[in-house]
């Protein structure tokens, strides 16, 4: 079945019961004028935030090559595992938008009809892509002493944040623009985050993974182009009356 947004019995919203409404906002009124509950939500918070751990650690070099990303540390005055930390968060993130896209492609397989000019080339090839980015990073952070599959901090945070977007592509109801917008959104914080580690990389001088992130880069202003288009044509045809 084709879905599509369309109007039905949605009673979420506070007018669909203004008695219901009333009694919500007396209860708000009393809770405002009630003494705050001692400790605060916010003081909570704030004690667990006090207590809490950093999210894991990045391992020390166990490899020659390991040992000469240290010396290179030592050369450029920069702290070699923040940038094996950032590479590794692009390699989780970049692992994500790869199932992102493969669950594109399921869903578009099972369509009837692909708005906005999406085409399953299309998409495979964006698909393909991020696999390769995700190999370029993996390939780096070895060529740096690293060990490619360590989970790093920001790695696990990357992750953590995609979980969000594949749960959202996963869901069956999700309908192909509001897959798009969700690709969209992986593919504006991908622009953004490779031109962030270039930066970083640059600071480290390592020219050549500069020059290799740079075609990446390139590619990702490529997706992030042509996700947004489809997405402007997919929303124009579902906002179009007959
Ligand atoms: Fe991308």
């Amino acid at each position: 079945m084709e879905k599509n947004v369309h109007t039905g019995m949605n009673r979420t919203g506070m007018k669909a019961s203004p008695i219901d409404a009333k009694a919500l906002l007396e209860v708000q009124e009393l809770q405002e004028s009630a003494p705050a509950p001692s400790p605060t939500a916010d003081e909570i918070r704030a004690a667990y935030q006090a207590d809490a751990d950093a999210v894991g650690t990045v391992p020390p070099p166990t490899s020659i090559k390991g040992v000469l990303g240290v010396a290179a540390e030592a050369l450029t005055g920069h702290k070699m595992h923040i940038l094996l930390d950032k590479m590794g968060e692009r390699a989780a993130f970049e692992r994500a938008g790869t199932r992102l896209y493969d669950a594109m492609l399921r869903k578009v397989s099972a369509a009837e009809h692909l708005p906005g000019g999406v085409t399953v080339a299309g998409l495979r090839e964006i698909r393909d892509e991020e696999a390769s980015h995700f190999l370029l990073l993996a390939d780096a952070i070895e060529k740096l002493g690293a060990d490619p599959t360590t989970q790093t901090p920001c790695a696990d945070i990357a992750a953590v944040q995609g979980m969000g977007l594949l749960q959202a592509m996963n869901d069956p109801r999700v309908t192909i623009p509001q897959a798009l917008q969700t690709l969209l959104d992986a593919e504006l914080i991908d622009a953004a985050s490779w031109e962030l580690l270039i930066e970083l990389a640059r600071q480290f001088k390592q020219n050549e993974l500069v020059d290799r992130f740079t075609v990446a880069l390139e590619a990702e202003n490529r997706h992030e182009a042509t996700v947004k288009a489809w997405l402007s044509a997919a929303m124009a045809e579902v906002a179009s009356v007959g």
